[in-house]
Formats: C-alpha cells, structure tokens, sequence
C-alpha cells in the first residue's frame, strides 16, 4: 500500500515537473503527434457513440428543414469548415486539430450523433457549442442538411444555401436568403412587419434574451443604427402579390373574441388584423407562415421563448392556451394577407 502512494505521489510530482519546465509545446503550428491525434479522434468518438444512443431522430427528409440548415450553415459554419467547391478557408486551418472538410466526415456518424457534435461542440478543439441550448429544434435542421451535403457539388450547395457572392454580412441581401417568402415556413416574414418590433426582436436575440442559434449570431453582428436601417429597409419590402383573390376574413373566434372562460383575450386587440392604432412593438401576424406561429406558441407555453421586454405578457396568454388553440390561431393567421 505505502509503495503504491509513493509511485502515485513520484508520478505526480514528475507531472507537474514537466508542465512546469515549459517542455510541452502549445503551439498550433506543429500539429499534433500522430499519437495525440489518434487518442483525441478514438476519445472523442466513444464519448460521442455512447452519449448519442439515447437520441431519437425525427424525420429529416422535409426539404425547408434542409434548406433552413443550409443557410445557417453558410452563415456559421462554412467560415470554418468550408464549402463544396471552394479552397478550404485560410485562418481556420492553421488551427489544431483544424475543422476537417465536413462532406468527407458526415459518412462516419448517424444522424443522432451529428446531432449531439452540433449540439454541444467538441471540447479541446474550438468546435463550438449551439449557442442557444434550449432550441434542438434548431440543430435537427443542421443535420438535416449535413446529411446532403456529400451528394453536393458547387452550383448545388449555392442553390440550397442560397449563397451570396460577396460576404455582405450587414446587407439586406443576406437577410432575404432566409426571410424571403419562399425560403422556408419555419422563417417568420419581415415584409409588412412593424419596424419597432424587428428591432426590438434584434436587441433580444443580439443580447440573448431571446433564444436562437440561427439568429442570435447573426443580429450580434449589427450595431444598433444597423439594426435599425435593416428593420426598416426588410418590413416594407416589396414581394408580388396576388391581386386577383379577395382577402380572405378572420374565421377564428380565438382571434376576434378571444376566450373569455380560460381568461384569454383576443388576439386581434394586439397583433390584428383591422385598423386600430396598436403598440408598435407588437407584431403583426397576418400570413406568418402557420408552421413559425405554432412554434413561437409552443416556445412561449414552455417559457423557451424571450422576446422584448414585452415578452411576458405573451408567455402568460401562451400558457392558457390548449394544444387545439394553437393549432386554430395559428392557421387562422396564416390564412390571412400580409398587411
Ligand atoms: C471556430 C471554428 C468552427 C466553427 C464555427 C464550427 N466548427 Fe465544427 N469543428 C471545428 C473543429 C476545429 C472541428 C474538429 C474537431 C476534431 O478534430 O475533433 C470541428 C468538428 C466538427 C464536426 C465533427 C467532424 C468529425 O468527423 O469529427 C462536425 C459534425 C462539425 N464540426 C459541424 C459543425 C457545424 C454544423 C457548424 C456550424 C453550426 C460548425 N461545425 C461550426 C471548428 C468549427
Ligand atoms: C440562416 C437563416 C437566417 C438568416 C440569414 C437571417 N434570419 Fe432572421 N430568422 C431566422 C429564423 C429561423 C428565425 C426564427 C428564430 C426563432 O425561433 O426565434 C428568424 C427570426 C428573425 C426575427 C424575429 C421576427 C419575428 O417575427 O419575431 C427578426 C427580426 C429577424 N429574424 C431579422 C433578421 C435580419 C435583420 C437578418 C439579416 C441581418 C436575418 N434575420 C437573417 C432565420 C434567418
Ligand atoms: C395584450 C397584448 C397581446 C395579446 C392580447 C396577444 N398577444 Fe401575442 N404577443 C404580444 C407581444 C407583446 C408579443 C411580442 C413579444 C416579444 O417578442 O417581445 C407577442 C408575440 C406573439 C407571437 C410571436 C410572433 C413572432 O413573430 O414571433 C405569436 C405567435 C403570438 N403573439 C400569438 C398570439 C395569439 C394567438 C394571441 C391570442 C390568443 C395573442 N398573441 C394575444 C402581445 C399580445
């Protein structure tokens, strides 16, 4: 027993003799010994097979998860890891380890564990972690898209990315690429969106009182005066319309009365639609894509969704509401014209 406490106790005191000589290099240039390497890669997939196991997948094949997961992908994560069809970038390189070609690695993992590499990154490597914990919903549409990446060639990931020539990071264009009707209906329109409330929506996510990995990065890179002029470039947008059908009428009772029994009250008092004179930092729902307006719901019932220093006024509308409430709000809004 003494014997086994004094080589325990050599052993750590020659430990700490060698990181405190200096020896060991930090240095990133070097790369790692092969050896390190592999210890680090057989570490880091055991941790990653056994942690994963108890992820269940959802379907991954919806093509707006995809595109969704793409775009994100160009804004956060092709700075790193490159895209299909462009020279890997410079910087990132010379990291060690440095972020690998992903549409070479996706083959080794099954989706649950792409999913658990996203979702909490990979320590000792500068692989980062979601920045907004509570919203998986959001990483399912990254591995959604990882999972097509291999089969991509250049003109295919631009498409699907809808990827900019230059990197206009505070320019209007970059925003369209996802907030554009057509783009996705998990994407809420800015186009006829009160201008107050976009700002206000950006403050949130950029000072992470609101919770979002997709937006959270992307608003911090504004300043406040381009926040402002991107909020009233975005919410007066012109899009085509179709002139030819009458506006559709509000069929929700929820919405026009709201329910008085569960302490609810209309909706149509705050967000619309009609032509009383409301709080600019309340947004305008009307033809919000039903699938953005249920989630926001269901955020707001489960206390995952922030917002403005107004948010909790909706958090406690949201918690009354019944599963069929949401639903019925929801597709009533998304029938209606955009203002
Ligand atoms: C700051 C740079 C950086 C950013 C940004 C980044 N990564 Fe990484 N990523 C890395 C590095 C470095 C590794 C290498 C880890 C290793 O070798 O173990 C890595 C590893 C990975 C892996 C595991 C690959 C493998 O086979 O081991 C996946 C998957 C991945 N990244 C996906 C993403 C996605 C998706 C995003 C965007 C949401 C992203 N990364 C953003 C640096 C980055
Ligand atoms: C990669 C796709 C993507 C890009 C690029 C993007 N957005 Fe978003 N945006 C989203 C998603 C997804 C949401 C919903 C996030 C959530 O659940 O909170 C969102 C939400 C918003 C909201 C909240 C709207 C509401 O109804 O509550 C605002 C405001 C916004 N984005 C502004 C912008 C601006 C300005 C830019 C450009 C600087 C931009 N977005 C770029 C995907 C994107
Ligand atoms: C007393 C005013 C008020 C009433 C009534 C109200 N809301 Fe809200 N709602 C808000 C405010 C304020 C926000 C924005 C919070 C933030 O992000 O700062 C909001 C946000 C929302 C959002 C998120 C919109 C987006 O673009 O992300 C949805 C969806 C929503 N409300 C639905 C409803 C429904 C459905 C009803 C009726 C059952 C309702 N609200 C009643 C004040 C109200």
């Amino acid at each position: 027993m003494r014997h086994v406490a004094i080589a325990g106790l050599t052993l750590a005191v020659a430990a700490a003799a060698i990181v405190l000589s200096g020896v060991i290099s930090i240095k990133a240039s070097s790369g790692h010994l092969p050896v390190t390497a592999w210890m680090l890669d057989l570490a880091k997939v055991r941790s990653v097979t056994m942690r994963a196991r108890s992820i269940d997948a959802p379907a991954l094949d919806d093509p707006a998860l995809v595109r969704l997961g793409a775009r994100h992908f160009d804004t956060s994560c092709r700075p790193c890891h490159g895209a299909p069809g462009s020279a890997p970038p410079l910087i990132p390189s010379r990291m060690t380890p440095h972020p690998p070609d992903l549409a070479a690695q996706v083959a080794r993992w099954q989706p649950r564990e792409l999913f658990y590499l996203v979702a909490h990154g990979v320590k000792f490597t500068g692989m980062p972690a979601w920045p907004a914990e509570s919203r998986t919903d959001e990483v399912w549409a990254v591995v959604a898209f990882l999972r097509q990446l291999p089969s991509l060639d250049r003109a295919g990931y631009r498409r699907m990315a809808a990827a900019l020539d230059a990197d206009a990071l505070e320019s209007a264009a970059q925003c369209r690429r996802c907030h554009h009707a057509a783009a996705s209906p998990l994407v809420p329109r800015l186009t006829g969106q009160s201008p107050d409330y976009v700002v206000a929506s950006l403050d949130a996510y950029a000072s992470g009182r609101r919770h979002s990995g997709i937006m959270q990065p992307v608003a911090a890179l504004l300043d406040p005066a381009g926040r402002r002029r991107l909020a009233a470039v975005l919410s007066v947008d012109g899009e085509r319309r179709d002139v030819a059908r009458p506006p559709p009428t509000v069929t929700s009772p929820l919405i026009t009365v709201g329910d008085p029994a569960r302490d609810i009250p209309p909706c149509q008092e705050c967000h619309g639609p009609g032509p009383r004179q409301r709080d600019a930092r309340y947004p305008r729902l009307a033809g919000q894509p039903a699938a953005y307006l249920r989630l926001q719901l269901t955020l707001f019932a489960d206390g995952r969704r922030g917002g403005s220093s107004y948010g909790g006024i909706m958090r406690a509308i949201a918690r009354r509401l019944t599963p069929a409430q949401i639903d019925d709000a929801a597709n009533a809004y998304a029938a209606l014209e955009r203002p």
